[in-house]
């Protein structure tokens, strides 16, 4: 069993569709291992995000991800970090496939619905960002 890291954006926490996305995981064999929902601090985003600090985007990215609570979801099953990328869709949700979650909930860029994990081992170190071992289950 794989674990990934998912996190409901401020967008899609303000819209009020955090059911409907945890929903797509459940129907789709990913199970919620734990969850919080968190005002994140600039240092947390800031932190979170380091690998992007050097990118354009990232002062945008970072006001994006405190302008309002994320909820920070632990998914685990099969082939969990693929299966969750493949529901989230393209980082872009102008060019998401048709039915995932950021072509049906996401508006730019930015504001695109959910953050997933991109490979196994940032996973693990983005679960690890965000939670003590004991708060996994
Ligand atoms: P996420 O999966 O949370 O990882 C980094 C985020 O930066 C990404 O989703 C986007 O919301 C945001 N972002 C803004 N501009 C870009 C860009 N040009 N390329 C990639 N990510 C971007």
């Amino acid at each position: 069993m794989e674990q990934t890291l998912s996190i409901i954006k401020p967008d899609a926490v303000a819209k009020g569709v955090i059911g409907k996305i945890i929903d797509r995981f459940e129907s789709n064999g990913l199970r919620i291992a734990t969850m919080k929902k968190v005002q994140l601090s600039r240092a947390d985003a800031e932190a979170f995000y380091a690998v992007h600090k050097e990118r354009s985007f990232f002062g945008e990215l970072v006001d994006f991800m405190i302008s309002g609570p994320v909820v920070i979801i632990v998914l685990e099953g099969e082939e969990a970090m693929a299966k969750n990328r493949e529901l989230m869709g393209a980082t872009n949700p102008k060019e998401a496939a048709a039915g995932t979650i950021r072509a049906d909930f996401a508006q730019s860029i930015d504001a695109n619905a959910v953050h997933g994990s991109d490979s196994l081992e940032n996973a693990a170190i983005e679960i690890a960002f965000f939670f003590a071992q004991r708060e996994i289950n």
